[in-house]
């Protein structure tokens, strides 16, 4: 196919998402070794613009992050798209252009490869219906996206989809697949749908180790085939969680998922410790003050020591004074960045 005479612009927004059941180690072609669910997020977001012309002789993909060139995740572009080569015979007659902004600070522990490869493979599936000149039906139009999201980045593969969503094959879970994620916002009890969570920045140093190298450390990982049972257990439960609304029991599994994830890490071979002092003083903090207020309130990590603390709407009254009294005094230049549950990808019209 040659399409040497289209060329446009494509854009797309996307957000990050926090994983509640982790997805940690990895198989074959970027598939999971277990089920994993997270919460798309509202206001942490990535756009991404998708220019594309002809392709020249000599002409290469360049990639512009907040108006710089960022090589480093330019190349990693690349091997993407070449990756992606079988699925869109399309991308070699084209020459791209890609820009991308986010609405949320830099090394902050929100995951910015989730939503910028969303946006990403949003784009492409976009472009694709342009130059194919048919439209898929919306389910298969972001099962596709997740599945290009993936290829990129696993956890981007949940992040085409707003609310609630589960990635990796499980029984208990039919719809379910290793190769793209898909939601389950309509299975969640209304308690969840406007769930907060409060991102206090305890370091905003550079990560000690990326998440594609600690998805390796579980490949000869002693204790790798009871995770990724208790992965599988506490997703099973988790679901069932999401559905009833019950609290205690929620908290319960997420900060049992935070701290097997830093446990897995801290018996890594080698050993990475990537939570700080005051990572653990929040934790104590934070297990406290649910214990004495009796506030449903709970953590979660992802691969670095900023800490998410997730609590229901209702409780936003008696959790933020809590985190300006107690918390703040802890975090880096006593920030921290209030996100809630969001209703996904946005395509930005032109
Ligand atoms: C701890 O999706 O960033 O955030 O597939 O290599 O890009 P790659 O890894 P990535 O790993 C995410 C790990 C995690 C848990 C999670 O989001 O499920």
């Amino acid at each position: 196919m040659k399409n040497n005479k289209i060329s446009g612009s494509i854009c797309w927004e996307s957000p990050s998402n926090i994983a509640l059941v982790k997805y940690w180690g990895k198989k074959g072609r970027q598939l999971p070794r277990n089920p994993s669910v997270s919460m798309s997020l509202k206001n942490s977001i990535t756009r991404t613009k998708l220019d594309y012309e002809p392709k020249k002789i000599g002409d290469q993909l360049s990639f512009l992050f907040e108006g710089k060139r960022e090589v480093s995740f330019e190349n990693r572009i690349v091997k993407w798209f070449d990756r992606l080569a079988n699925e869109f015979d399309f991308l070699s007659d084209f020459t791209f252009f890609i820009s991308s902004e986010n609405t949320f600070p830099h090394s902050t522990g929100i995951a910015s490869s989730a939503s910028a490869m969303s946006s990403l493979a949003l784009c492409l599936c976009s472009l694709e219906e342009e130059v194919l000149g048919v439209h898929k039906d919306e389910s298969e139009f972001f099962q596709k996206a997740s599945r290009i999201a993936r290829l990129g980045s696993g956890s981007a593969s949940r992040s085409v989809y707003g609310g609630f969503a589960a990635w990796g094959k499980t029984n208990s879970f039919s719809k379910s697949s290793d190769e793209f994620a898909v939601s389950c916002s309509k299975q969640v009890n209304p308690v969840f749908q406007d769930f907060q969570d409060a991102i206090l920045l305890v370091s905003s140093e550079k990560k000690e180790v990326s998440s594609t190298v600690g998805h390796q450390l579980m490949e000869n990982h002693p204790y790798a085939e009871a995770r990724y049972a208790q992965a599988n257990d506490n997703f099973e439960n988790l679901l069932d969680i999401l559905r009833s609304g019950d609290l205690n029991a929620f908290i319960e599994i997420l900060e049992n998922e935070a701290l097997s994830l830093h446990g897995l890490m801290m018996n890594s071979s080698p050993s990475f410790t990537l939570m700080k002092p005051n990572t653990l003083e929040l934790i104590d903090r934070i297990r406290s003050y649910r214990k004495t207020h009796n506030v449903p309130l709970g953590f979660t990590l992802d691969a670095g020591p900023n800490i998410h603390l997730l609590f229901p709407k209702l409780e936003k009254k008696r959790v933020l004074p809590f985190i300006e009294s107690e918390l703040v005094p802890l975090l880096e230049n006593g920030k921290y960045i209030l996100d809630e549950a969001g209703s996904g990808p946005k395509k930005i019209k032109k």
